[in-house]
């Protein structure tokens, strides 16, 4: 049964070939000093950055750059940013990039007035703004995070060895976002897969929980069909208009809040993702790949019924004469060959962890409690160590 909730997603958004028109748009809203936030340089070679930077010059913006935010942005890069930002005076801060630089965009925008210390209050007290927000927008270049059009942003701290994301509430959601499926052409395709893994685990951490009947899972199972066709198009044929452009909406809507409502929700994947990630620096996607079955074989026997509701609905499982288990298990068999088909890492030795680092990364893990299974320390340790 539904749960009792409010839905309100205020970032609007313009998609398609022409999207960069709605820039030019939104800009007149915000006063004259832009923060231009971007990343390792990939914009300035696919010349993103310089169309992004003449309709900013053409709205008579003053530009300050803050440039080279790195993939799973850092608290020392925050902190930098912060104070560029107040230097700049900045009415808007306008996100450049893929999920890392659309984060640590929301990052400094909640943090810039923080008269405490960013890290702690949110990302380990879990604490609300309570300073003034600075307006956030994007022109998204990489699709999987969804945080074109949601409050969250992820940031890691390899001092602690912890990778945290906060859920912030809609005033720090960007106002606008800029989703043009060609600027996702030049992605490497190591990123593109990676996104595309990033999307399913979003919806897949939504979906497995919960035995109730809601229509969120009707919708999710319709987004993961979607995904699971139009992936294998783009991994042929990364230039494929269609495909690229339905992974690029599936991404949105797989986290932009919306099919949470009213459900329960696991995310214990991403916890196990972001443990693996603050010891490896490794790319978001791939450890949720590495992890993910290893962890789902685990919780299947507590939540088998929706297991093998996902093998029929989503990939098409025959369950006649079969067991809810066999059917559950062959849909499992069904995603692991479509995971290595498309390209994922599916271990964690190829994304530098080693096993005297398992200690470590069990420490690091949140354990969630919205899943079919609450997991110990000691089943943690099982999961990495089949991840391996
Ligand atoms: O830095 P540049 O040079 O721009 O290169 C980037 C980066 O190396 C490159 N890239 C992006 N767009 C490109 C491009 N290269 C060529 N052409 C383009 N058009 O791709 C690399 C990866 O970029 P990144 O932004 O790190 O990827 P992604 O979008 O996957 O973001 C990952 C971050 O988002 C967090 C992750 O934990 C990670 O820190 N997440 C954020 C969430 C949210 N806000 O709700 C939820 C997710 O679960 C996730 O945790
Ligand atoms: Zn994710």
């Amino acid at each position: 049964m539904l749960g009792n909730f409010q839905y309100y997603n205020p970032t609007k958004l313009y998609f398609g070939k022409d999207a960069l028109e709605g820039l030019g748009i939104e800009l007149s809203r915000y006063g004259k000093n832009v923060l231009l936030v971007y990343g390792g340089g990939s914009v300035k070679k696919n010349g993103i950055y310089d169309k992004v930077v003449k309709i900013l010059k053409q709205h008579g913006k003053t530009v300050f750059e803050d440039g080279g935010v790195m993939p799973n942005p850092t608290v020392e890069k925050v902190r930098e940013g912060c104070e560029r930002a107040r230097n700049a005076h900045a009415d808007l801060i306008l996100a450049v990039g893929g999920g890392s630089v659309c984060d640590y965009a929301k990052a400094v925008s909640v943090s810039e007035h923080c008269k405490e210390d960013f890290w702690q209050k949110y990302f380990i007290d879990f604490d609300e703004p309570t300073c003034e927000i600075v307006p956030v927008g994007c022109v998204l270049t990489m699709v999987g995070t969804g945080s074109e059009m949601n409050g969250g942003s992820v940031i890691t701290n390899h001092g602690q060895k912890l990778k945290i994301g906060h859920v912030f509430g809609d005033s720090v959601f960007p106002k606008f976002s800029v989703l043009n499926p060609e600027f996702t052409y030049t992605v490497p395709r190591y990123q593109m897969i990676s996104g595309i893994y990033d999307i399913m685990s979003h919806i897949l951490e939504q979906y497995f929980s919960g035995t109730d009947d809601n229509t969120s899972d009707y919708i999710m199972e319709g987004l993961l069909r979607s995904l699971i066709h139009s992936a294998e198009i783009a991994v042929k044929n990364p230039e494929d208009y269609e495909a690229r452009s339905n992974i690029m909406w599936i991404a949105t809507w797989a986290l932009n809040t919306l099919v949470a409502k009213g459900k329960t929700t696991d995310w214990m994947v991403h916890m196990l993702g972001q443990a693996v990630a603050a010891h490896t620096d490794a790319t978001h996607g791939m450890t949720l790949a590495a992890v993910s079955l290893p962890y789902y074989r685990h919780i299947l026997p507590y939540g088998v019924q929706k297991f093998a509701r996902y093998a029929v609905n989503v990939w098409g499982v025959c369950a006649e004469g079969k067991t809810e288990e066999q059917t559950a298990l062959e849909g499992l068999a069904a995603m692991e060959e479509w995971m290595k088909k498309i390209g994922l890492v599916m271990n964690l030795k190829e994304l530098g962890a080693n096993k005297e680092m398992l200690d470590g990364i069990v420490k690091s893990t949140v354990v969630m409690t919205g899943g079919y299974k609450v997991l110990s320390a000691q089943e943690i340790y099982g999961i990495l160590e089949k991840s391996l």
